[in-house]
Parts: C-alpha cells; structure tokens; sequence
C-alpha cells in the first residue's frame, strides 16, 4: 500500500512542486494549507499536472483542533512542513505574528505528528548560516544569530525538531536547508506567484521582462565578489522538491542514521547577480532592463552549498542547468501573462 505523506502548505511555491513529484514518486499525499499566503492556482496546476485531484484540506496549523482532526481523518506516515510566513522584511515590522504563526503551527503540528509516532521533515534555510567566510557551507558551518525574525524562527524550528526527536524516540525528523530555490514546472502550470513587488531576484527579473516592473535594480556591485555582485547557490525547484522524495523515502524506509538529520540542498555552484541576469537574457532571447543600485541592507556577500552530504546520504543531486531554470520561469511568467 502507497505511503501517505502530509503537505503543509502545499499549495505554495515549493509545497506544490513537492506535491507533484511526491504524488510521481507513488506516494499518496495529502494537501494542507489555509491559503493566507497563495491562492488555489497552484493547486489546480498540480491537479493538472497530475490527472488527479491529491485530496486538499484547507486548514490552519495554529489551530491545534483542527491538526488533530487532520490526523484523525487520514492514515498519515509522514509530514512535511511548509506552512509559515516567508517574507524577510515583513518578518522585521511584524514579528510578533512571524513567531506566533511559524513557531505555533509547527509546534502543534509537532504534538499530535509525535503522538501518532509520525515522522517530520521540516522546511529550513540557508538563512541560517548567515555570513560566513568558509565557503561553501556544509551541515557543520556554525549557524550564525539570525539577521531577521524570520530567520530566527527557522533556526528555533530546527532546535525543536532536534529536542523533539531526542526526547521523543518515537519519532524522527530531517531538516533540509535549501539555497536559493528559482524557477517553475516544466510544464509551466506550476511556479512562484509573489504577491505585490517581488523581494526576490528571479520573480523581479521575470516580471521587469514581461513589462509589470520597469527596471530590475542590482543591489550593489562593489562586493569583493568576481564582478562586484553577491553570488547564491540558486537551485531548481523541481530539483529542489526531489530531495523532498529522497528524504522522506530515506525516513520511511528505515533508514536514517540519526534521529535528527540535516541536508543542504543546493548545487554547490555560486552564481552571481549579474551572471544570472546575463543567463535569463541569453538563454530566452530578451533585453532586461537593469541597473545598479545601493547594496540592499541585510544581504550577504555570497554564499554557496557544499551538497556531498545530501548527494551520499539521500542519493540526490541536482540535474537542472540554469539555463533551463531560467527558461522555465520565463515560460511561467508568460503562462500568468496568457501568453
Ligand atoms: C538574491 C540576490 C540580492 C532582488 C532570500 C531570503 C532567504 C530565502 C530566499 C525564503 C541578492 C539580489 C534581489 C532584486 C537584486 N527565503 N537582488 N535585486 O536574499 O539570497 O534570500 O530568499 O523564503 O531566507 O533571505 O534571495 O532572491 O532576495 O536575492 O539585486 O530586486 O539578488 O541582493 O544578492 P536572498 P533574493
């Protein structure tokens, strides 16, 4: 029988890339999102992609009540949790409502998942390693104090899962550590749907390239970087939600080393701002309008994954060049412009 694997959030960015390559992978999997932060264009696209309609609940993980309902009603054997807020800035004027909903939901997911001995896999950062000299970055880089409330409740999210995991033998969990995750579905039924300006580089580029934003700025060039720019691991999301299946496999078999685990995931190569620029002009045959601008308060110089960890222990690698990152989410803005 099929394993059934809980999506919080699932009906965002990465949760439903990871829905469909779960649902690929022979997994059953159920939907779990209350829709505050996406609406349900993805999870018709995942519908779509698949010929199936994954059941969806929609639902808050604040409300303890209804997670315990969740579990009452589905035979889950494991979860993977999306569900939080993601926005740096507004996690700096609100972080009130960051720890509450980021901190809240997971701990009560993290209650009943332990009372039913079901096992965790907990959507983590990069963020975490803030600046570092010592590139790249493995799982033994010290994390650094979070620059941001919202990074600091992905930091006091992981220390959970390991207390918990630790204190409760019952149940095992994995942390994955994603880099820069870009890009859309092949199938462009399925990608990244910002509300308002994007914060993010990818988003804004696409949009300036369609027309809805006048001008991308580059924030700063005088970094001691190659050309200037800050330089990212920027990793493919459908290569990004395959680790997902490679870790929740490596759980459900059996076949984890230690209760708690951690993986970057990530391809290793540093690219800067200005050679992805460069890459989405060539690679879809458009002209961006770009310009430098001041350093963006808050950003690291570079940083990159050392990946061997995930690559030997989950059998994962990243496969996608970014070029054809790139293609797929110029194909996706042009699907949300009808075109
Ligand atoms: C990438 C690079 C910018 C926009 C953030 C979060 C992190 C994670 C992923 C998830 C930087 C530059 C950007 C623009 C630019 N969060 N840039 N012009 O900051 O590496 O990571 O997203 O939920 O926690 O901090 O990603 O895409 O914002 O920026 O020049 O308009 O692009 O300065 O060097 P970042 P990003």
């Amino acid at each position: 029988m099929a394993k059934q694997v809980l999506v919080s959030g699932g009906a965002g960015f990465i949760g439903s890339h990871v829905t469909v390559e779960l649902v690929q992978a022979g997994f059953d999997v159920v939907v779990a999102d209350n829709f505050s932060n996406c609406d349900k264009t993805c999870y018709e696209g995942v519908c779509k992609i698949l010929g199936c309609r994954p059941p969806l609940v929609e639902m808050d993980f604040c409300d303890l009540a209804a997670v315990e309902r969740l579990f009452a009603d589905y035979q889950i054997d494991a979860v993977i949790h999306f569900a939080a807020y993601k926005a740096v800035g507004e996690s700096v004027a609100e972080p009130i409502l960051y720890y509450k909903n980021n901190l809240l939901s997971f701990l009560n997911l993290l209650e009943v998942a332990r009372r039913k001995g079901c096992n965790v896999l907990f959507s983590s950062s990069a963020t975490v390693y803030g600046e570092t000299d010592v590139l790249p970055v493995t799982e033994q880089s010290p994390r650094q104090p979070a620059t941001s409330p919202y990074g600091n409740t992905k930091q006091i999210c992981e220390d959970i899962l390991r207390d918990s995991v630790k204190a409760y033998p019952g149940i095992k969990g994995i942390a994955l550590r994603y880099f820069n995750p870009i890009g859309a579905h092949p199938s462009a039924l399925i990608g990244e749907l910002p509300r308002g300006v994007p914060n993010n580089l990818v988003p804004f580029i696409t949009q300036t390239a369609i027309g809805k934003r006048e001008c991308l700025s580059i924030f700063g060039n005088d970094y001691p970087t190659p050309d200037g720019t800050c330089q990212r691991d920027y990793i493919d999301i459908v290569d990004l939600a395959r680790a997902h299946v490679c870790a929740v496999a490596r759980m459900l078999d059996g076949k984890m080393e230690e209760p708690y685990e951690i993986y970057n995931v990530g391809t290793g190569r540093p690219i800067s701002v200005l050679e992805l620029v460069n890459a989405f002009e060539k690679v879809n045959g458009v002209k961006l309008n770009w310009k430098y601008a001041p350093r963006r308060p808050g950003d690291v110089t570079a940083i990159w994954a050392d990946p061997t960890l995930a690559n030997e222990k989950l059998g994962w690698k990243a496969t996608r060049t970014v070029e054809e990152t790139l293609a797929s989410a110029w194909a996706w803005e042009k699907h949300l412009a009808g075109e």
